[in-house]
């Protein structure tokens, strides 16, 4: 069984499509132990709270320093027993001390084919727009490894999406979530779990069957 972490600080609708997968089958073996929001009002907390899974706001201001909000950020996944850690709409540029205890064990989705539209201050609709400037006809979502930089790390599953005439960054961002984010995200933690993800340097690979 994967026993995951889910850390959000926003709507929630990427948890609530893990939720959701689990419920359904498309995510097998799979349980979520608990839910971490760095903001208190965070949507995303309602929904874990009606799903019945344990959670918690833990705000990186509430710590005196870095090191001690990383501390217990790995305090609640200890007490949890995750082994894998799932940044869904996640908004926390996360202390290294983190990173390198969870080496491989944090996935992050981006709501952009990286390397494009990504890294330091491209998040939420923020990507959306810089994609529409750029004048791009396809963008879509990543799901990527976690590490010490901001979008960074080896890159498991993408998926595309057409920018159509008249899109706003609000259309194109949902269209993005729903043809996208909440299809690979689930179907990532899947293929985790199934044990079917492997990394050789810095490129992540999946066993065929
Ligand atoms: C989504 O665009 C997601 O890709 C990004 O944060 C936004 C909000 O996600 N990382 P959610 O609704 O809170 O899951």
């Amino acid at each position: 069984m994967l026993k995951i972490a889910v850390c959000v600080s926003g709507g929630g609708t990427n948890l609530q499509a893990i939720i959701d997968s689990i419920a359904s089958g498309v995510i097998k073996n799979t349980e979520i132990k608990v839910v971490i929001s760095n903001k208190k009002d965070a949507y995303a907390l309602e929904r874990a709270k009606k799903a019945g899974i344990p959670s918690y706001y833990i705000g990186v201001k509430e710590y005196e320093d870095r090191d001690k909000f990383a501390d217990a950020m790995i305090d609640t996944f200890r007490k949890h027993d995750v082994d894998l850690i799932v940044f869904a709409g996640y908004l926390v540029i996360i202390p290294e001390k983190m990173v390198k205890e969870y080496k491989n064990k944090i996935i992050n989705i981006h709501p952009s084919l990286i390397p494009a539209h990504c890294g330091m201050g491209y998040y939420g609709i923020k990507v959306h727009e810089s994609v529409l400037a750029a004048g791009n006809k396809v963008t879509g979502a990543t799901v990527h490894f976690v590490d010490e930089k901001a979008d960074n790390g080896p890159i498991i599953l993408q998926k595309a999406v057409n920018v159509l005439e008249g899109d706003t960054p609000e259309i194109l961002q949902k269209r993005v979530m729903e043809e996208a984010e909440w299809k690979i995200l689930p179907e990532a933690i899947d293929l985790i779990g199934a044990g079917k993800v492997y990394i050789d340097g810095n490129i992540a690979h999946i066993k065929e069957d």
